[in-house]
């Protein structure tokens, strides 16, 4: 693993801190994009344009373009200059809107309903094709980081890109957004607290990034047990198993990992709805029961508990950030499974 070289300027680092979001960043060059776009559709022949479940999440375990994309040392020097050298990819998802997909990704913060315990968080979204106004990008609330994190409803209708169909309860003033309009190969960070979502693509022309979690590795998980990729640096902590990255495309170790971290994904979903029975919990559940992939990601959790289920027990702290880089670390840790 190479150590990081401090990408970004003092000055890039308090925008960080002060809007939640740095963008556009360079990443990617021609060649390197080329054979993301290749991979990409390859995928597209195999899938489908709009790239739906499972192989959208965590390609990164299903395909060497995708595995050097989460360890590109562009975008990794510019996460550790805001989380620290220890990086885990927590998941990778493929956001595609099809020519005239009217999907779009409704107002939300991320924080709202991914259990963790601390905001040592970041996601870098990763242009794969042109991103704009008119297909589509990423839009921010600049400085929403900083704010008290917003309750969010399930919203009635499909056309919601998010799996929990959910929505931030606030009206969000035009002139309050930044689109974030990115080049192919460029890249925008955001933090974990940040409102943000976008629009469908009204443009002729597909529309395709990857969004990348990175973690510190001091950052633990509520419910079940899930699974992470150590990117860069080492792991004194142990709160996720780690992936293998794929030797090769559809590496059947890696892809053993993929299956298995989506059941663990279907087993935290489930295990969110029985934890908080809330009527919001129990209609987003159900909206994500429709969907094939993760009703049988689901029902393999429920059969994998009645085999002896693995639960943490991370409490249920919601409030902000209670890891810091001095929190003590457990002793090293060999890799569990
Ligand atoms: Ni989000």
């Amino acid at each position: 693993m190479s150590v990081s070289s401090r990408s970004l300027s003092p000055a890039e680092l308090e925008r960080f801190e002060t809007h939640g979001y740095l963008s556009p960043l360079p990443a990617l060059t021609p060649g390197e994009l080329a054979r993301c776009q290749a991979g990409l559709q390859g995928l597209i022949k195999r899938i489908g344009p709009a790239l739906d479940p499972p192989t959208r999440h965590k390609p990164h375990l299903c395909f060497q373009w995708a595995s050097d994309l989460v360890r590109h040392p562009a975008i990794l020097d510019v996460v550790a200059d805001l989380l620290g050298d220890d990086l885990l990819v927590w998941r990778s998802v493929l956001f595609a809107k099809p020519p005239r997909d009217p999907r779009y990704v409704a107002w939300h913060q991320d924080w709202a309903y991914w259990g963790l315990n601390c905001d040592d968080v970041v996601t870098a979204w990763v242009a794969l094709t042109e991103s704009n106004r008119e297909n589509g990008c990423v839009r921010v609330v600049a400085g929403s980081h900083r704010q008290a994190e917003l309750p969010h409803t399930i919203q009635a209708g499909s056309k919601n890109q998010l799996v929990r169909g959910q929505i931030a309860s606030v009206r969000v003033p035009e002139e309050s957004v930044t689109d974030l309009v990115l080049a192919a190969g460029q890249l925008s960070v955001h933090h974990v607290r940040l409102l943000h979502g976008s629009r469908g693509n009204a443009s002729e022309r597909p529309r395709i990034g990857l969004a990348i979690r990175y973690l510190a590795t001091r950052v633990k998980q509520r419910g079940p047990r899930q699974s992470a990729s150590l990117v860069r640096g080492a792991d004194r902590y142990g709160h996720f198993d780690h992936e293998p990255a794929p030797r090769f495309d559809y590496d059947p170790v890696a892809l053993a990992w993929h299956a298995k971290s989506l059941r663990r994904y279907g087993a935290e979903l489930l295990w969110e709805a029985l934890m908080r029975p809330t009527p919001r919990n129990l209609i987003s559940f159900g909206r994500m029961m429709t969907n094939r992939g993760m009703l049988r990601a689901a029902l393999h959790a429920v059969r994998s508990w009645a085999g002896g289920p693995r639960i943490s027990t991370g409490g249920s702290q919601a409030s902000p950030p209670a890891c810091s880089s001095d929190e003590a670390a457990p002793e090293d840790r060999s890799q569990p499974n």
